[in-house]
């Protein structure tokens, strides 16, 4: 017989199963409609929502068609007025209802998250709900105070929001709580293997009383997702891989729908050579070994500082071996089930192209509808492996030898959503966290999530936050005053190089202003505009100007916000004392208001704080205003200067550098401007000017991957293909509303938000 000695040393203990049998009555011989104006309609044509550990049917769930999604949206815009209208305090009093009917549920929703999904229980009970619980108490909170804490700011209206399977009931609640809090109603489609969380969800709102067409679930694969995107709504708010992602952001070009994307990831766990290496090891169970790798910010590329690489392996390959595979209701499973087979094929697709690529796979064997923790050794950087999200419960394990080549290595990846840093040393672990470009930062900690903590990434990770006031900002709107339309430039017609002086007698030329210096453009010709020759700038010219920027931005950047101060109101002065220079250029108005932008920039460049906001207790949490980096600003055709300044001060403000393509048909007054900026110390590089075909230029902008932010003041087809070109490169576009350049509204907070994106930094602290 065996001893308790015996298990305490093997650790082997029998199942110990969560009782499912109410989440199986629920579901028996269940066909769902779609949740559309407080009530589930008719199922219509069907598909099952299968448990992917046994691959029994659990339900049936509705194909929403674009007619459904048409109907839900209906029913959410009749809604939103007077949910939009609300007091504060009763939409709060809303989403107080529902975090504590979610509460009540806990258990339920566990179980039936982890049937559709086929996570470990302990993951779904003690990490998904009860942060799905804490986002809707923390978004009760934003609704009670919005109307003081966002002055002026009003909702965007109807939100559709698309989710994925990985955390199905938890995005959810990232994408409904803000967007509720703020306001909004909403269409939500869920991913088609997890629809069932999101129905139950449904049956608590209409349990809690929450007006009709406030929240509508329609389910469905994706092209019921494409018809949400069509649909007349005034957001999309994504969570899901990258590709989708960028024809998502291309379908809505032009629509002036705002888009936020959370996409893929390939985030780096950094581990220094003073590491806690037993804690780092954990780590990577908490960051790659969780949720079966189904994580976008999985810590997914392991880098080992080569000294204690040997050590490191073997702890954690011993740390593996330890992980149970097992059914997922079962309370004593690490690691659950794929959540489908199509996903299952596709991860071994991957190791298998890995492994073909020369790299060494430990573990990660499939059994059955497992896959085992492993990890990819010997991987080249050009390795599929090492490149692209695996989605899969498999890292890759490499090496650096000094703190710089860590960093590099951290960056060698076109994602940005995430990095997990162990080290004891604060200065370098700090160091590392600055300097790794990722929307979120472990130190010493990963996969850490929380409701006032801003998640999101850049680049090829997306754009916009979730959770705290960015992500709440994500889902309000700040109105103009007074919108006026921006005047369309002229048609532009090319003057090739050489005729111009002979044809025109004029005896200066203007130029391009790149780098600090004055640039012929490429192309070598002009354009007519306010009596002079205008250069007219190209693609080559945008290249040229993108380098210098980016040259120039970590120098800028690091120079800080006093220093960045000093400069700024330097320049105030020297326009101040140059205004004859602008006379009949700009008008007096526009003069004067670009020198007291000057003044107001100044004055928040070293004061547009950061916080630390109260998430986990034991944490510091740090949200921090990080500048995009070299921003493309596309300035209005019509108050030329003044326009031109209010967009380009908040961003150097910030410390961006810039690529600014001026008024078409008025750019003079900015091509004096580079001639002041040269004698008021702001370093070559800072502030970059292209001028030529307003649209073409900001299309090239677009289209470089340089770019990490654009402003584009248009309207119609010109802002659309903008849009396009930045649906690639999954580059942020903001087209700030046209009003009048000249008036006070016409700078603010929001202009500094635009100009930085948040970046949350976790430091726990305790020895
Ligand atoms: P997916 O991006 O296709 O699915 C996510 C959601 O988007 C689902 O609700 C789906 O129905 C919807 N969708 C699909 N096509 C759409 C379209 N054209 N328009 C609107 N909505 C659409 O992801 P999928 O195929 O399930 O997984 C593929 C890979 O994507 C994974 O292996 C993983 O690498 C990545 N992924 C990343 C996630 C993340 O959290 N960043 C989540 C899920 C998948």
């Amino acid at each position: 017989m065996r001893q308790v000695s015996d298990i305490m040393a093997s650790m082997e203990y029998g199942p110990s199963v969560e009782d499912s049998a109410a989440v199986r009555d629920w579901l028996k011989g269940r066909s769902f409609g779609h949740f559309i104006a407080g009530r589930f309609t008719k199922p219509g044509q069907t598909f099952a929502s299968r448990d992917p550990s046994s691959g029994e049917d659990l339900a049936q769930v509705s194909q929403g068609t674009a007619r459904d999604v048409a109907k839900a949206v209906r029913a959410a815009r009749r809604a939103q007025r007077g949910w939009g209208a609300m007091p504060g305090h009763d939409r709060a009093r809303f989403l107080y209802a529902i975090a504590r009917t979610i509460q009540k549920r806990e258990r339920f929703l566990s179980v039936l998250e982890t049937l559709d999904n086929g996570k470990p229980i302990r993951e779904s009970r003690d990490i998904d709900v009860p942060l799905v619980v804490r986002h809707f108490y923390h978004h009760a909170g934003w609704a009670e105070i919005a109307e003081t804490e966002f002055p002026g700011h009003v909702p965007l209206g109807v939100c559709g929001q698309i989710v994925p399977w990985n955390f199905p009931l938890l995005m959810l609640a990232w994408k409904v709580a803000p967007a509720l809090a703020a306001g909004n109603t909403v269409v939500l489609k869920p991913a088609e293997y997890t629809p069932l969380t999101a129905l139950a969800f449904a049956e608590i709102c209409a349990h809690v009383g929450l007006p009709a067409g406030v929240v509508n679930v329609v389910t469905g694969d994706g092209d019921t997702g494409a018809a949400l995107v069509a649909a007349p709504v005034d957001k999309i708010a994504f969570t899901g891989s990258t590709e989708v992602g960028r024809g998502i952001a291309r379908a809505v070009a032009g629509s002036g729908k705002k888009l936020t994307l959370e996409l893929g990831g390939k985030s780096p766990f950094v581990v220094m050579d003073d590491a806690d290496l037993d804690a780092a090891v954990e780590g990577v169970v908490d960051s790659i070994w969780f949720n079966q790798g189904q994580v976008c910010c999985a810590g997914s590329r392991i880098l080992v500082a080569e000294s204690v690489a040997a050590r490191f392996e073997t702890l954690l390959h011993a740390r593996m071996q330890k992980l149970r595979l097992g059914a997922p209701l079962d309370k004593s499973t690490d690691i659950g089930v794929i959540v489908d087979p199509v996903q299952h094929a596709r991860v071994l697709s991957l190791l298998d192209r890995a492994v073909g690529a020369g790299a060494e796979l430990v573990g990660g064997q499939a059994q059955g509808c497992h896959i085992a923790p492993g990890y990819l050794k010997h991987i080249a950087p050009a390795n599929p492996g090492m490149r692209d999200e695996i989605f899969g419960p498999i890292a890759t394990l490499s090496t650096f030898r000094t703190p710089d080549e860590a960093a590099d290595l951290a960056n060698n990846t076109a994602y940005g959503l995430a990095a997990s840093v162990w080290s004891e040393s604060a200065t370098v672990a700090t160091d590392l966290a600055a300097r790794i470009k990722a929307g979120v930062v472990w130190v010493n900690c990963a996969n850490l999530f929380d409701a006032a903590a801003p998640f999101g990434g850049l680049r090829d990770s997306g754009y916009g936050r979730e959770g705290g006031r960015e992500g709440m900002l994500d889902y309000l709107t700040a109105p103009v005053a007074k919108p006026a339309r921006d005047a369309a430039p002229a048609a532009l017609t090319a003057i090739p190089d050489g005729l111009q002086h002979l044809e025109k007698g004029i005896d200066r030329t203007v130029k391009l202003y790149i780098g600090g210096a004055q640039k012929r453009p490429d192309g070598g010709a002009s354009y007519e505009a306010q009596d002079e020759l205008i250069p007219l700038g190209g693609k080559k010219d945008i290249r040229n100007a993108v380098e210098a920027a980016a040259g120039a931005q970590g120098k800028w950047q690091s120079l800080g916000g006093h220093g960045r101060a000093q400069v700024l109101y330097f320049l105030a002065e020297n326009l101040a004392l140059r205004r004859s220079e602008f006379a009949g250029l700009a008008s007096v108005e526009q003069i004067e208001a670009a020198i007291r932008r000057c003044f107001y920039y100044a004055g928040f460049a070293d004061k547009f704080d950061g916080a630390t906001v109260a998430a986990k207790p034991g944490h510091l949490t740090h949200v921090q205003h990080d500048p995009h980096g070299v921003m493309g600003i596309v300035a209005p055709n019509g108050s030329a200067f003044a326009g031109f300044m209010s967009l380009v001060l908040p961003a150097i403000a910030m410390g961006n550098t810039v690529v600014a393509v001026p008024s078409q048909d008025k750019p003079m007054a900015a091509l004096t401007l580079a001639q002041v900026l040269a004698t008021s110390d702001v370093p070559g590089g800072v502030v970059n000017i292209v001028t030529g075909p307003r649209d073409a230029l900001a299309q090239a902008l677009a289209g470089h991957d340089g770019v990490n932010a654009i402003w584009h003041v248009a309207q119609g087809e010109a802002l659309a293909a903008t849009e396009r070109a930045a649906s690639d490169t999954l580059i942020p576009v903001w087209s700030p509303e046209p009003r009048d350049w000249s008036a006070p509204d016409a700078q603010g907070r929001d202009f500094l938000r635009r100009a930085t994106r948040a970046k949350t930094i976790w430091l726990p602290y305790g020895a």
